[in-house]
């Protein structure tokens, strides 16, 4: 059994016009150690997924339904307090999105880091700041950093605190929506390369969320690209990059601009679908250069394109059965 399993996860939101489903039927699993890239641009369900795993979600959720199993515990079907108490915080934990820019600006840095050890953990005051200073150490900020406001911090330095709030209760599994894009180039590159080192000594699991199908493949094993709130493309790093096997994957590849190429970036024609009204058929069949009448009838299932790497698009069909054959 794998150390996170997810089992056709679903999530809505209750709207004026009906129920948005931001997830919507996601399976993967994670081992300890290995880390897995969400992709997919805006409103694609990234955040939903994360924060139903967390179950952190606002007051218009329906769900989420299907099965999250983290360390052998269905997690879904725990009560909220013993939710709580057993797994958010020591087992999942999360750095949200944006919350470089949204820390607590009247309170030390060090005071934020160690509440939920203090609040949740049940640790406290003297051992509390003892492991602080420990954290900031190990995302490589001076202890000084501890008695320090975080509009006193780089966004680089605020980051950090970021990810030491997510791991200050020694979780196993760490999600991080979205930790370094609202940082320059080269502040990403420091922290992509904190997220390595932490993976590789604390063998830590990691889910890192992104719109950045190249950075994403800078810490990840594996890759689960994300359309419409559905996984359309999911495999091994190496398998994804090399032979992306959904149209969409292919697109996203090709709009990141390349460096020593003269050729134009391409881009993505059309607009994300409408999730309160999807189109039928295979959500992104109206915006595929290759969609043929079945694309738009029918919702295709995952074909195995090879070992571990599927994708949910019709022209992977033939190619499935003579795998099977
Ligand atoms: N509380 C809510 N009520 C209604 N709809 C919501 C709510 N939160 C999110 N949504 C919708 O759910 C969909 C998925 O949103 P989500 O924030 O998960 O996407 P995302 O992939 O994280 O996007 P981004 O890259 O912009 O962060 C979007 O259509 C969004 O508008
Ligand atoms: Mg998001």
């Amino acid at each position: 059994m794998a150390f996170l399993e997810v089992e056709d996860l679903r999530l809505a939101y209750v709207t004026d016009r009906g129920l948005l489903w931001a997830v919507d039927g996601t399976s993967f699993s994670l081992e300890p150690g290995e880390a897995l890239g969400l992709v997919g641009e805006s409103g694609s369900g990234k955040s939903s997924l994360a924060l139903a795993l967390m179950r952190l979600l606002p007051r218009n959720a329906h769900g989420p339904e299907g099965v999250v199993r983290m360390d052998g515990i269905e997690a879904l079907s725990l009560g909220e307090e013993e939710f709580r108490r057993r797994i958010r915080g020591n087992v999942i934990s999360m750095g949200f999105q944006g919350a470089m820019n949204s820390l607590n600006p009247v309170m030390r840095v060090g005071h934020q880091i160690a509440e939920p050890l203090m609040v949740d953990g049940g640790v406290s005051k003297s051992e509390a700041h003892a492991k602080v200073r420990a954290m900031l150490e190990m995302v490589g900020l001076p202890t000084e950093v501890f008695g320090r406001y975080p509009h006193e911090l780089s966004g680089g330095m605020k980051q950090r605190v970021v990810i030491a709030m997510a791991l200050v209760r020694d979780p196993k599994l760490v999600v991080l929506d979205e930790p370094t894009s609202a940082l320059d180039v080269s502040v990403q590159a420091q922290i992509m390369n904190l997220l390595k080192r932490l993976k590789r000594e604390l063998g830590l699991s990691l889910i890192f969320i992104t719109h950045d199908l190249a950075l994403a493949s800078d810490v990840c094993d594996y890759i689960a690209v994300i359309y419409g709130g559905r996984v359309v493309e999911i495999g091994g790093i190496e398998g994804v990059l090399r032979r992306p096997s959904h149209p969409y994957t292919e697109k996203l590849l090709a709009s990141a601009p390349k460096l020593r190429k003269s050729e134009q970036p391409d881009f993505i024609p059309g607009a994300p679908p409408d999730l309160l009204d999807p189109p039928a058929g295979c959500r992104f069949s109206p915006r595929c250069s290759y969609a043929t009448d079945i694309c738009f009838a029918e919702d295709p299932p995952l074909f195995t394109v090879e070992t571990g790497h599927t994708a949910k698009c019709w022209l992977r069909q033939d190619a499935a059965t003579e795998a099977a054959d």
